[in-house]
């Protein structure tokens, strides 16, 4: 307990999933935690749940694929905490499809919140992390981004470019002690693993692949981001944790 004391978190795609479970345990840590994503219902209720255990947490609309809903963001989140301490780039979807299958429509969308989101997402908090001297920013990529899989090409793009966009920030923004790290989550039970692990033929490769004989569960991802987000990794900038059962260590 205490891991995060005091730290203004913003964590995107809060409502579900591992969003919603780094929500409950960063406030769990002592961290006063904007939670923002695009299914409001949903989200209420993980900042009701943080609240009824006396957890700090606040709800706000945020689709991150917009510049001009992320300024509101982080301008509501320096007048109402003072400042931008830790940012959990997370939110993304999915969609399968290979590339004769996908549209540009398909691909842009893709592109605009898994990549586009991160950019934006740090762009304006690293402004804010300037004024007060640091801050750490956890980037959400995939396996997909590390190895070839089938159907998921443009997913595995915009990860690519979580993955890149990462160790480029980690650097430049290294000696204003801004760390920047990025994690790549092997299958995790969440909703948007759910069709997957319908799908027979799907689900068993899943399970063949993975060396530990089970699957993840969000705490599995939300621990590692924890640790990079804290000042316990005060020296950890431009890491790559892989978080996979051993899928990619075959
Ligand atoms: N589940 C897995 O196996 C797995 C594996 C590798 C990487 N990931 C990545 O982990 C992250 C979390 O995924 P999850 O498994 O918890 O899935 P999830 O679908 O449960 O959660 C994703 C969240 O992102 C939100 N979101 C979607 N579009 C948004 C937008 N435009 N603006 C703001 N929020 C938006 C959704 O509303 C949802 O709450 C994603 O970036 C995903 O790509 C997941």
């Amino acid at each position: 307990m205490g891991r995060l004391n005091g730290k203004v978190a913003i964590i995107t795609g809060a409502a579900s999933g591992q969003g919603a479970c780094e929500a409950e345990i960063f406030a769990k840590e002592g961290a006063k935690v904007v939670a923002v994503d695009v299914q409001m219902d949903l989200l209420q209720q993980v900042v009701s749940d943080i609240r009824d255990f006396g957890g700090e947490a606040v709800a706000i609309r945020l689709d991150v694929s917009s510049e001009e809903e992320w300024k509101k963001v982080i301008e509501h989140t320096v007048e109402n905490y003072g400042q931008v301490d830790i940012l959990v780039n997370n939110a993304g979807v999915i969609i399968s499809n290979n590339i004769e299958n996908c549209t540009s429509d398909e691909w842009n969308k893709i592109q605009n919140i898994n990549s586009t989101g991160v950019y934006l997402g740090m762009k304006y908090a690293i402004a804010e992390m300037l004024k007060t001297g640091g801050g750490s920013i956890v980037n959400i990529s995939s396996i997909d981004s590390l190895v070839g899989g089938s159907s998921s090409a443009a997913y595995a793009a915009s990860k690519g470019s979580v993955r890149s966009l990462s160790r480029h920030t980690a650097i430049d923004y290294a000696k204003s002690n801004i760390r920047v790290n990025s994690v790549f989550p092997g299958y995790i039970i969440t909703p948007m693993t759910a069709e997957q692990l319908t799908d027979d033929d799907r689900s068993e490769y899943i399970y063949s692949q993975t060396a530990l004989p089970y699957l993840g569960n969000p705490e599995d991802v939300a621990y590692g981001v924890l640790y990079l987000a804290s000042d316990e990794a005060k020296f950890v900038t431009g890491t790559e944790l892989v978080i996979d059962g051993g899928f990619t260590a075959k």
